[in-house]
């Protein structure tokens, strides 16, 4: 079985891109290979190879459902966040068409919730799109001040892909429970490094991905509680799921993102501390050999590895290609072949020029001491060579 663990570096180029994407986890492979092997059976199957794939499916239900303190029949399999996102948002808009047709959201979301929105508006739902703070924040405040007697659903993220803030997520189920709306979030960046205990956080209906939790790609699931009306499917097709999501199931994805879960809640501590502090370490190096960076993002309630930084006079796009050591983004990786400047930092109120200039580094579990060091020479080596070729500069 080959090892993923502490894999950060493929041919001498260090990953520090971990809210991309992160590498999957020696443990999770492990426990998936047999159901893309041996265990192929299809779960709805009532013969042995079904059963087998099935109870493998339930027992990976289990994992899932302990590491957000719910109950198994709140979890629903998807095949990633994009889909669980949509299927919250249309799903709930169209099961609750009758009680009204507002939804509530934020403008630093990410392009799975807003553009599920946009759609929405083309078929007569109207949405508000919040505002954030300097740092990507939402206001609870803001969140009761929107909401109408039309409003069936809001939709905020536990923790920003780009900058890393965290929402007062508790304050604003509190909230939305008070009014009798429904609240999902988009718990991606959040689950598995923050508390994850969705009753605890009051949320109705929450999205996960197992990819960013040292899991596969393509596997997910959605969050529903029970006592939560289910949202109506988004495809015709078998009875999976309950209904509310046909299709066969990705049995090995459903094995590898309960290993994860099982990973992440063993972890989380741990991995949070030593995380943090590396990028802290990071953030220190380059701040006392740079001058004019700005951080983005909150400075104590941000993701353990996120640091993203605008570097005034080096535009992200030549400063990532001057990186030949480092594999980190400009913003989001969905937008990472656009110069636009990222839609999270124009929300926040960062100056397009400064936008621009945007760099995340996304550490993760196997980033080492060592690898910070690297990252910060070679970062610090290009930001004065392309500081020193701009007139301006
Ligand atoms: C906050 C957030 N939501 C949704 C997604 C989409 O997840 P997936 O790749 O599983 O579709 C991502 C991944 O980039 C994300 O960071």
């Amino acid at each position: 079985m080959p090892s993923t663990q502490g894999n950060t570096r493929v041919n001498n180029i260090i990953y520090m891109d971990n809210h991309a994407t992160t590498p999957i986890a020696s443990e999770v492979l492990e426990a998936m290979m047999p159901y893309l092997t041996t265990h192929f059976g299809n779960a709805s199957s009532t013969h042995p190879f079904g059963t087998t794939a099935k109870d493998a499916v339930e027992k990976a239900r289990h994992q899932v459902a302990d590491l957000l303190g719910c109950s198994v029949e709140d979890i629903i399999f998807t095949s990633g966040a994009t889909e669980s996102d949509n299927l919250a948002i249309r799903g709930i808009a169209y099961a609750c068409r009758e009680k009204g047709n507002h939804i509530i959201t934020g403008t630093a979301e990410h392009h799975a919730i807003l553009d599920a929105c946009h759609a929405l508006e083309t078929e007569g739902f109207e949405v508000t799109y919040l505002p954030v703070d300097k740092y990507g924040m939402v206001s609870p405040d803001d969140v009761a001040a929107a909401i109408t007697p039309k409003t069936i659903l809001m939709s905020f993220m536990y923790a920003n892909n780009e900058v890393g803030t965290i929402n007062p997520i508790t304050d604003i189920a509190a909230v939305a429970a008070k009014h009798g709306v429904l609240f999902h979030s988009d718990a991606v960046q959040g689950i598995g490094q923050l508390p994850s205990d969705m009753e605890m956080l009051g949320v109705n209906l929450a999205s996960l991905t197992a990819h960013k939790i040292y899991g596969p790609k393509g596997i997910g699931a959605l969050y529903i509680h029970r006592d939560t009306s289910h949202p109506h499917s988004l495809f015709h097709g078998g009875g999976q799921e309950a209904g509310v999501r046909p299709g066969t199931l990705n049995v090995a994805g459903i094995v590898g993102l309960g290993a994860a879960c099982e990973r992440s809640k063993n972890y989380m501590e741990e991995g949070k501390n030593r995380v943090a502090s590396l990028r802290d370490a990071l953030h220190q190096k380059l701040n006392e050999h740079l001058d004019d960076i700005h951080l983005n993002g909150h400075p104590e309630h941000r993701l353990p590895g996120n640091l993203n930084l605008c570097f005034a006079g080096v535009q992200s796009h030549a400063h990532l290609a001057g990186l030949k050591r480092v594999a980190v983004s400009t913003g989001s990786a969905c937008d990472s072949e656009s110069v636009k400047a990222s839609h999270v930092l124009v929300a926040m109120g960062v100056p397009n020029e400064l936008a621009l200039t945007a760099v995340r580094f996304g550490l993760g579990r196997y980033n080492t001491a060592e690898e910070v060091d690297i990252v910060a020479d070679e970062v610090v080596k290009v930001v004065n060579r392309l500081r020193a070729l701009a007139p301006e500069w």
